[in-house]
């Protein structure tokens, strides 16, 4: 069989552990290319050859060996038919998507048109219903609780209020994780938990114990982060500083939980393609690898 595989959308931690497990499990018998940048791959037709030996040493790597894109023209009815055409020029048999959400809608309109796929969902954001965790999400988590523990040390010892800004697009789940992790004073993840007022009043509660180190972790896209830390010093008599962690928190190489999450994703493609069962989406419940139906989720 002729194996495509493309990462899509944002890059997320263990993209590179699943490649890896996946040509080294699949290369013998079959042929398998990487289409670059991602559905930009498909439509610009050029190709990778995957063997063992070009991916050998990927697997602890944050990005994409393959790299990866947001492209805007595989949304549209052109785009779409470009790639098309080229994964019939390059006779590929069954195409493996790694990526989120948009990636995922992407996947829906190959199978459409009668293309055979298998979706990996990889993101950091860890918001796609259908499945408890995605690939990547681990790892950012890490990143970011290694961050704010980094940056708790320097604000306790100038005396500092600080406020950490996490990833996740609109999903909470880095912000909650990071926050429980980190013994956070304060998690904001919704408009309604950004009412300064109490948000005031329960820094001068901690502050009256004696706290050290108080801190406030915020979810992405939510409110301005300088800005609420210029709102809470003038009201408090404490200095306060803001950051947005940022991309460490995607770039970071995958974590344990991602690397052995990569495998077991790698090892359920490769048996679903053995025994051709196509149209598939992977996921994680309740710690076992199960497979959707791609048109249903
Ligand atoms: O979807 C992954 C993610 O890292 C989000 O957490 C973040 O909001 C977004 O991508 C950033 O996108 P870009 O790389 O386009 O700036």
């Amino acid at each position: 069989m002729k194996i495509g595989i493309l990462t899509s959308g944002g890059d997320a931690p263990g993209m590179n552990a699943f490649i890896s497990k996946f040509v080294s499990l699949m290369e013998e018998k079959n042929e398998i290319v990487a289409f670059k940048h991602g559905y930009q791959g498909l439509i610009d037709g050029t190709v990778l050859n995957l063997t063992k030996e070009v991916v050998s040493n990927i697997a602890h790597l944050g990005g994409s060996f393959i790299r990866n894109s947001r492209c805007l023209e595989f949304k549209t009815k052109k785009g779409l038919k470009k790639g098309l055409t080229n994964l019939k020029l390059n006779g590929i048999d069954v195409l493996v998507v790694l990526g989120g959400d948009g990636t995922l809608k992407g996947a829906k309109e190959l199978v459409k048109n009668n293309v055979k796929v298998i979706y990996i969902p990889t993101t950091i954001d860890n918001d796609l219903v259908y499945t408890e965790q995605t690939l990547g999400f681990d790892s950012a988590v890490n990143a970011a609780v290694d961050a704010i523990d980094k940056i708790k040390q320097t604000m306790i010892s100038s005396g500092r209020i600080f406020i950490a800004e996490t990833m996740g697009r609109h999903s909470p789940d880095i912000a909650t994780n990071c926050a429980l992790a980190t013994d956070a004073n304060i998690v904001l993840t919704k408009p309604e938990h950004c009412n300064v007022k109490e948000i005031v009043l329960k820094l001068k509660e901690e502050i009256s114990k004696g706290q050290e180190g108080i801190s406030i972790v915020v979810k992405e896209n939510l409110v301005d982060v300088f800005d609420l830390a210029k709102n809470i010093q003038n009201q408090i008599d404490v200095e306060a500083r803001a950051c947005k962690i940022g991309y460490v928190q995607r770039g970071t190489s995958p974590s344990v939980i991602d690397r052995i999450l990569a495998r077991n994703f790698a090892s359920q493609t490769a048996q679903l393609i053995e025994k051709k069962k196509f149209n598939k989406a992977l996921g994680v419940i309740k710690n076992k690898i199960i497979s959707k139906n791609i048109l249903e989720i």
